[in-house]
Formats: C-alpha cells, sequence, structure tokens
C-alpha cells in the first residue's frame, strides 16, 4: 500500500450497499456489469455453519462522507482464489483504493488457505494490468477473443503466494 493512501474503511459489502454498487460499477467502462441478483447472491457471504468462505464481497468507504467509493468481489477454493471484479468510482480512482481492495482480499485469500490467485483481464484495460502488476501478478497465460463488445483477448494473470 502506498504511504499516500486514500484514508478508506474496508468492510463486507451489504445489502443496502448494492444500489450504489451497481451504480458504480454502471460508471466505469472496464467493470463486469454484474446484475442486482448476482450481487444479491454474494452478500453477506460467510457460512456460519462451517466456518468456511466461497465468496468475498468488499466494499471501501470514504473514511469522511461514509460514500462508498469501490468494491471488489472474489470467489475461492482453496487453495485457489479467483478475483473476479474490483471497480473505483472514478472521483476516487488513483488514490490507491484499488490497492487496498485487493491487498484485503489477499489476506481473507490467505487465511482462508489460499496460495494462488488468478484472474482474467482485458488486454487493454491498463488501468487494471497496471494495479494487479503492482501488486506481483505476472501474466500467465491468453485468452483469445474472450471478451466481447469488443472482441477481445483475456489476458490471465496470477500471484503466488
Ligand atoms: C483498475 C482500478 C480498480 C484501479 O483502482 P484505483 O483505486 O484507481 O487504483 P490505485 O490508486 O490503487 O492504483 C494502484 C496502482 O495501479 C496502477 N494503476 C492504477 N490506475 C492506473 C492507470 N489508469 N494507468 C496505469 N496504471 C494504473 C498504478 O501502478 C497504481 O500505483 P500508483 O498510483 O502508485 O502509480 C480502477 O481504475 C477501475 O475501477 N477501473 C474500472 C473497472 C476495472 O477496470 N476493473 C478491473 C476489471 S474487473
Amino acid at each position: 500500500m502506498s504511504s499516500c493512501a486514500e484514508p478508506v474503511m474496508i468492510r463486507p459489502m451489504m445489502a443496502v450497499d448494492l444500489n450504489r454498487v451497481l451504480d458504480l460499477a454502471g460508471g466505469l467502462k472496464d467493470a463486469p456489469q454484474w446484475s442486482r441478483a448476482a450481487y444479491e447472491g454474494i452478500v453477506d457471504p460467510v457460512d456460519g455453519e462451517s466456518g468456511s468462505w466461497r465468496r468475498i464481497a468488499l466494499v471501501a468507504c470514504d473514511a469522511e462522507s461514509g460514500l462508498v467509493a469501490g468494491f471488489a468481489v472474489a470467489s475461492l477454493v482453496p487453495p485457489e482464489g479467483e478475483l473476479e471484479t474490483v471497480g473505483v468510482a472514478s472521483e476516487f480512482q488513483r488514490r490507491g483504493i484499488g490497492r487496498q481492495l485487493v491487498n484485503e482480499i489477499g489476506k481473507k485469500f490467505r487465511l482462508q488457505g489460499v496460495t494462488k490467485v488468478l484472474l482474467e483481464v482485458r488486454d487493454s484495460n491498463l488501468a487494471a494490468k497496471g494495479l494487479y502488476c503492482s501488486l506481483g501478478f505476472r501474466e500467465m497465460s491468453r485468452r483469445s477473443g474472450y471478451y466481447i463488445d469488443p472482441i477481445e483477448d483475456a489476458v490471465v494473470m496470477r500471484l503466488d503466494f
């Protein structure tokens, strides 16, 4: 995390956050546009019985206003985890919030025994690739024509703990 990172509070995503998360994601060209139902299936992701998590959904709230500035969603089947989506509202970008969100996912992954993290990203998404590279992810392979509208390769990136 950079020393000038924006002060944010990172906490689990809750149902009350969904209007803001959907709005925020809708304003981001490169964020996956998930339906409300898809998010509803992942809020409150703790399995209280077994204590095992299969999904992690976090939001980063601006320390002053409390507004949700960013979010991240991941899935895991230890020892493997996948970072599914991360998004930061454009007015909050380049303040270290994306990095803090992914670092927090990483901490939770480690607690659950994840040792290998994978993700897919559009080849042209330089901001996301820059974020992932800055955190130690490296290109592992490519999926040709994986994305549509427009058609583009996915870069598969990997980080080992
Ligand atoms: C990718 C994204 C989450 C980054 O969030 P962010 O809060 O702005 O990122 P940070 O401020 O934590 O940046 C961390 C590092 O990532 C890299 N980075 C971030 N934005 C970048 C950009 N526009 N260009 C190049 N590198 C960038 C830099 O290395 C940066 O470190 P630095 O600021 O010290 O140089 C944000 O740009 C975003 O929401 N994009 C749209 C949605 C998306 O593409 N999500 C990923 C696919 S699911």
